[in-house]
């Protein structure tokens, strides 16, 4: 992808799932990596040697760094440190990849507010502050850059019992457009992509059991689940100068489940 090779980039929530494919296809593309974790150091390293090996496999002046950076999305102390750190190693931060993300169910009747607060502290607020610092960077050095949000299908569609992650997603969306709005005249590009049913942790409930693996899959048009690599090859999309008239945008990769699968059959003949 044009672009992308001597860029920096930081990915939140970088050591499982889509964050992990994310981190380690920037680095193939030859971007320097910041891998943000919160609490587990070795599955930072893990990734570092995993996007590290992808990028410079039998290369010998590689030129890819890989840096594993420790923060808590929900506490902003946390990410102006996180995003002064990656400045400091790097120079800089080109791209900013706002991935982390949790989800809890409960009938939103019986949810507690610090139950709200949490997860819309680190979805919502945790990916605003990211994108706050890493705008006021771009700016104090004059330098375009990009950053992308990990939304969801669930900034469109309603999830009951879910209401905290739907609130954290369609607010994600107002994110991205306004930022975008905000700070198109200043060269910085601000898109998201929007997930459908992916095969990662965070879904361990179903993609442990392949009954209810069916059962999710039976409601997606194209009949299966994606793969966080096919969410990281959108995201370096969005990242590179490819895409450098995109703006304001989500992209939904979701193997047409926003699709009113519903209508996919005539209802009456
Ligand atoms: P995952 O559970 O593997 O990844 C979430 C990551 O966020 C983990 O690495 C976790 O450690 C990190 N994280 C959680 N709280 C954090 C905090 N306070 N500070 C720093 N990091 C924190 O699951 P997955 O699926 O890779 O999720 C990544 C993003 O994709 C999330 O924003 C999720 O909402 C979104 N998504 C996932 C879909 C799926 O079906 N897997 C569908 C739509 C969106």
């Amino acid at each position: 992808m044009k672009g992308l090779k001597g860029k920096t980039a930081l990915v939140t929530g970088a050591t499982s799932g889509i964050g992990q494919a994310i981190a380690i296809r920037l680095a193939e593309e030859g971007c320097n990596v910041a891998i943000n974790y919160r609490g587990d150091p070795e599955k930072a390293e893990d990734t570092l040697e995993q996007a590290m090996k992808r990028a410079c496999d039998g290369i010998e002046a590689c030129g890819v760094t890989a840096f594993p950076v420790q923060g808590d999305v929900s506490k902003e102390s946390d990410i102006v440190a996180m995003v002064q750190a990656v400045v400091d190693k790097f120079g800089s931060v080109d791209i900013l990849i706002n991935n982390a993300g949790v989800q809890s169910e409960v009938p939103s009747h019986e949810l507690e507010a610090d139950e709200v607060d949490r997860v819309l502290g680190i979805n919502l607020r945790g990916s605003f502050l990211c994108a706050r610092e890493t705008i006021k960077h771009l700016l104090t050095q004059q330098r375009s850059g990009v950053i992308i949000n990990v939304s969801s299908v669930h900034e469109r569609i309603p999830r009951p019992r879910y209401v905290t992650y739907s609130m954290s997603k369609f607010g994600m969306q107002g994110m991205t457009q306004t930022l975008a709005l905000e700070y198109a005249d200043r060269g910085i590009r601000v898109n998201a992509i929007a997930p459908g049913a992916t095969i990662t942790p965070i879904n361990d409930a179903w993609t442990e059991d392949p009954e209810k693996q069916a059962e999710v899959e039976s409601h997606i048009p194209m009949g299966r689940a994606g793969t966080s690599e096919e969410m990281a090859s959108a995201v370096v999309f969005l990242a590179s100068d490819d895409a450098s008239y995109v703006t304001g945008q989500t992209l939904f990769i979701d193997g047409g489940l926003t699709l009113y699968a519903d209508f996919q059959e005539p209802w009456s003949a």
